[in-house]
């Protein structure tokens, strides 16, 4: 992928969620997100994926400027491919529906290669048994293996992932996270934020630190963990040890200090 993002800022009722971001990276296939919560992760994350504009700043993806009027933004929304924490499955659809839906909907599939094409994608992430499942029926883990799923469904060229792990228990997460990184595996190109910073560690090309709104660092993960070129940088990772839990890690990136650093 190839990102060009030149002050983008964001203000809510006067607070700069984002202030000022710049970023260009390239040639790579996975960029994470880290940093205390509240630092921007979310916010940029919508922006990128075109479910929310900038209030200035430019933002160009795989050398494409994304205008800020509803007919683009639908464009660029259509080739992204987007999966959040928890919101993701219609509740009334079985699985295997889930993911024809935007096949049939979207980019009206007729309905049988739509099924062919889910049942592949369930058979992939080892889900075909439970096709005919609702979401309240499958585990968490299942859960966010399906919203992947349908994400990549429509063959998306970028996939946005917005901590997809966050709102599993840790024996669902790994199953999650291996999704994620046969996804890298595969060279599909992705833009994720996690609180894991062993797993960012694992699937990073490049990782940016985002805090106070703007982007501290940018590294590859070797650099960023082990030498951190700012101040930013290393007091963020201060705060984790190796042998703290995600859910630990978790805890203690959501309540942030009163610089904005977890406690
Ligand atoms: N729709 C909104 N209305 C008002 N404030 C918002 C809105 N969205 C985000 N913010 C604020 O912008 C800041 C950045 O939020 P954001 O969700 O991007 O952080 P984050 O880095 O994703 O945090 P976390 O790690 O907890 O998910 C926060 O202070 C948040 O309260
Ligand atoms: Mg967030």
């Amino acid at each position: 992928m190839k990102l060009r993002l030149e002050q983008i800022s964001r203000a809510f009722d006067g607070f700069h969620a984002l202030d000022g971001v710049s970023l260009q990276v390239e040639g790579i296939h996975s960029l994470v997100l880290v940093g205390p919560s509240g630092g921007g992760k979310s916010t940029l994350l919508r922006i990128l994926a075109g479910l929310e504009t900038p209030d200035s700043g430019i933002l160009e993806i795989n050398g494409e400027r994304l205008g800020n009027d509803e007919p683009s933004l639908l464009k660029h929304r259509r080739k992204v491919g987007v999966v959040f924490q928890s919101f993701n499955l219609f509740p009334h659809l079985s699985a295997l529906e889930n993911i024809t839906l935007p096949l049939t909907v979207v980019q009206k599939k007729d309905a049988e290669s739509a099924q062919q094409l889910a049942q592949g994608l369930l058979e992939r992430f080892e889900l075909a048994g439970h096709a005919e499942k609702k979401p309240a029926a499958l585990s968490g883990g299942q859960r966010q293996r399906v919203a992947i799923a349908r994400a990549l469904a429509t063959q998306p060229s970028l996939l946005i992932l917005d901590e997809p792990t966050s709102a599993l228990d840790p024996s669902m997460t790994a199953e999650v996270l291996d999704t994620i990184e046969l996804l890298r595996q595969q060279g599909r190109d992705f833009i994720l934020a996690t609180h894991e910073m062993n797993f960012a560690r694992r699937v990073a090309d490049r990782i940016a630190l985002v805090c106070g709104g703007k982007i501290a660092e940018v590294a590859d993960p070797a650099s960023f963990f082990e030498t951190p070129k700012s101040d930013a940088a290393r007091a963020f990772l201060a705060r984790f040890t190796p042998n703290q839990t995600a859910t630990t890690r978790l805890s203690a990136a959501r309540s942030p200090d009163k610089n904005g650093f977890p406690q």
